[in-house]
């Protein structure tokens, strides 16, 4: 169906162009964009995640190192890890996998990436950047990045007048999406486990993000006709009752039954997922460019 927006395609056009940029800079200035990925324990699906973000890098023709940490390793030998990447020249972007082990203060190790690396703009000097509309050298969270790139594709960049409604207010998706979705004027509605008749909010939506992290929550009742549809969600279901290790993934909309009603609508998988690694690469080649003061490319 032509209203699915299809998140895999746009990421491979994006990553062709990183691509791209990547040999100029190396050609023209003998840069190589590095990043280094860092993980803490075996959780198998940190694990899937920091592969296809490695292997995505090396595809970009990015330097990209990967530290795998035992699960027992101590907060100081992590923040000494990182410490040594943020002086590492070859290193431009640091992405710490979470969740990190409860053991570990995931704020203290994301507030020690020097923020010029903070590939996945965690950081507070990013995030007051981003909430002050400081653009030009402020790392954006790779998710809301490619949200509001999916929005614009089909909206157009203005989005005056729409009225947009985010189901889930974490600082990595539903915070700073809310804060680009104003910064393009649209007028915004932040949504969360304690509000109050939460379908009418969101048949009210001429654009509902969805980022709540419960599977298939949001049903036709609740959208609007001809509402633009994001679903953030990744939720893992177990294929059958008896088999729990073999599992398939949905989002926090149904999507099989909200398509009907929606002008564009996100799949799980194939939506926001592979955007969000296409930030990625966007975020650390960027980083490379300004680390040598050089024009960052646009996306
Ligand atoms: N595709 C991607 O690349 C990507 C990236 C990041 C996250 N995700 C996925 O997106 C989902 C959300 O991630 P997150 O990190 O933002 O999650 P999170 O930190 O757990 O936040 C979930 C948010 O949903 C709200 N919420 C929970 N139950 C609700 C309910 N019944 N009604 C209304 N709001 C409810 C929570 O409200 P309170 O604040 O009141 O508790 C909270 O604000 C997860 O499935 C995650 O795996 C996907």
């Amino acid at each position: 169906m032509d209203n699915i927006i299809d998140g895999k395609k746009l990421a491979e056009d994006i990553l062709v162009k990183v691509k791209n940029e990547t040999k100029k800079l190396y050609d023209n200035h003998k840069i190589q964009p590095g990043i280094a990925v860092i993980i803490v324990g075996d959780d198998p699906a940190s694990q899937i995640y920091v592969s296809s973000k490695s292997k995505k890098a090396e595809e970009c023709g990015f330097l990209s190192i990967k530290h795998v940490l035992s699960k027992e390793t101590q907060e100081k030998e992590l923040l000494q890890l990182i410490e040594t990447l943020n002086s590492d020249p070859k290193i431009h972007g640091i992405l710490v996998q979470l969740p990190l082990p409860a053991h570990i203060n995931t704020n203290n190790v994301t507030q020690n990436i020097a923020f010029q690396k903070d590939v996945d703009g965690f950081h507070y000097i990013n995030i007051g950047k981003l909430t002050a509309n400081v653009f030009e050298d402020t790392i954006v969270p790779c998710t809301p990045a490619g949200i509001i790139m999916m929005i614009q594709q089909k909206c157009g960049k203005d989005l005056s007048g729409l009225d947009a409604v985010i189901v889930g207010r974490s600082n990595i998706v539903g915070k700073p999406i809310a804060t680009l979705l104003t910064a393009a004027n649209a007028t915004v509605t932040i949504a969360h486990s304690r509000t109050r008749d939460l379908d009418e909010i969101c048949r009210s939506a001429d654009i509902l993000v969805v980022a709540v992290g419960h599977p298939k929550m949001i049903k036709k009742e609740w959208v609007k006709k001809g509402a633009i549809i994001i679903d953030v969600g990744i939720n893992r279901i177990a294929t059958s009752k008896t088999d729990k290790t073999t599992t398939y993934i949905v989002g926090d909309v149904d999507f099989e039954e909200v398509k009907e009603k929606a002008a564009a609508i996100t799949p799980v998988p194939g939506g926001v997922g592979p955007m969000t690694i296409a930030m990625l690469m966007v975020n650390t080649l960027k980083a490379a460019a300004r680390a040598h003061k050089l024009p960052v490319p646009e996306f």
